[in-house]
């Protein structure tokens, strides 16, 4: 095959790709491939373009035997590491020295490995949190059956603790099943009409009791004309729950968690007209290290306090996949000290 043809083979690959022939020079590659690798690589030994050993091996390899190599090859393109999959093949009678020459491909599998290794983290965080109970639960059971098989203050005692280690996994389980379903309706738009403040009004009236025992005021501020939009009733219930009882919780005792309803008819954020929901509370506030992160499954900012109060972790990752459901935002400003807002956009 006359070079020129070769080149524009090679340039016909949708991936980076590039040739080598029994010289160990580069005989052409696509555009991708100097993307890649560098500029001008034509006609230079391949070992000075590619430096890493198991690609050297590769084609080498490949070279020597006229057969096939596979490896990979390790990259970064100014924002995060990449991994390709190099694929050597052998072509006979290519290239103008000792009839033959090899193809190198370049597939970009990062998105593959980072999905893998999500799934990886994910299994690995939900086994950490449900053996943390599981472990307890199991160390009562033993205690019950042993040493405090007689002693009735103590099995009530440990009965109690029980109890709360399995609400915990109960709970636990509940919000990785409603995080899987909202996740897999995330594409599908809610139809049906919600009217939030009512809805507010009434997410309030079932959190008074935690708010009570926790010496929490509760308050409300809304519009005077209905707020009604397009929604899922029950994940916009959701979204607020958590987030109201995150301000109960995390906002400590003797405090307040204030709600406000804020319609516009052409929101900033959203470019159109929006509804702004803010949960406000006046408790120790998020450091601002973890605000990025906060949506993230099982991430906590205290977790030692979070784990205290029996949380999972979850809720914010729930209210997060909600709102991107109902094309909305989710805004989270905190200072150490004054307190935290969180405020929902969501378009009308
Ligand atoms: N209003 C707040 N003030 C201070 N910290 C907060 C507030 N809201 C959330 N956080 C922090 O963010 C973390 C993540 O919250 P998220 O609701 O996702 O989980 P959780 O409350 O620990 O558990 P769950 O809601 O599943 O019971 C919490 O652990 C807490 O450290
Ligand atoms: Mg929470």
């Amino acid at each position: 095959m006359p070079e020129n043809l070769l080149s524009e083979f090679v340039a016909a690959i949708p991936m980076p790709a590039l040739m080598v022939d029994q010289t160990e020079r580069i005989i052409a590659a696509n555009s991708d491939a100097k993307t890649l690798l560098a500029q001008n690589i034509e006609g230079r030994h391949f070992a000075t373009i590619l430096r890493q050993p198991q690609v050297i091996e590769a084609i080498e390899q490949c070279l020597r035997t006229k057969g096939s190599a596979k490896t990979r090859h390790l990259s970064n393109d100014g924002a995060q590491d990449t991994t390709f999959k190099v694929e050597c093949r052998y072509m006979n009678g290519v290239g103008a020295v000792c009839g033959g020459a090899m193809l190198a491909t370049f597939q970009d599998v990062t998105h593959l490995e980072q999905a893998s290794q999500m799934r990886r983290d994910f299994v690995a965080n939900v086994s950490h949190e449900l053996r943390t109970p599981l472990t307890a639960l199991m160390g009562f059971i033993e205690t019950l059956r042993g040493p405090a098989r007689d002693d009735v203050n103590a099995r009530e005692r440990f009965l109690q603790i029980m109890t709360d280690e399995a609400n915990r996994m109960n709970r636990l389980v509940g919000d990785l099943l409603s995080l899987n379903r909202v996740e897999s309706e995330e594409r599908v738009r809610p139809k049906a009409q919600v009217e939030l403040t009512g809805l507010l009004r009434s997410t309030l009236n079932s959190l008074r009791p935690l708010a009570e025992d926790g010496d929490v005021e509760l308050s409300l501020t809304a519009p005077e004309d209905p707020v009604s939009l397009a929604g899922d009733s029950d994940q916009l219930r959701q979204v607020f729950t958590n987030l109201i009882e995150n301000g109960i919780k995390y906002g400590g005792s003797g405090g307040s968690v204030e709600v406000r309803v804020m319609s516009s008819e052409r929101d900033s954020a959203m470019r159109g007209p929006a509804v702004r929901v803010q949960v406000i509370d006046r408790g120790p506030g998020i450091d601002s290290v973890h605000l990025p992160r906060l949506t993230e499954r099982f991430y906590r900012a205290d977790s030692h306090r979070s784990r205290q109060l029996g949380g999972t972790g979850l809720g914010l990752a729930i209210v997060k996949h909600i709102i991107n459901r109902h094309r909305g935002r989710l805004r989270v400003e905190s200072e150490l000290g004054k307190g935290t807002t969180f405020t929902v956009i969501l378009p009308l």
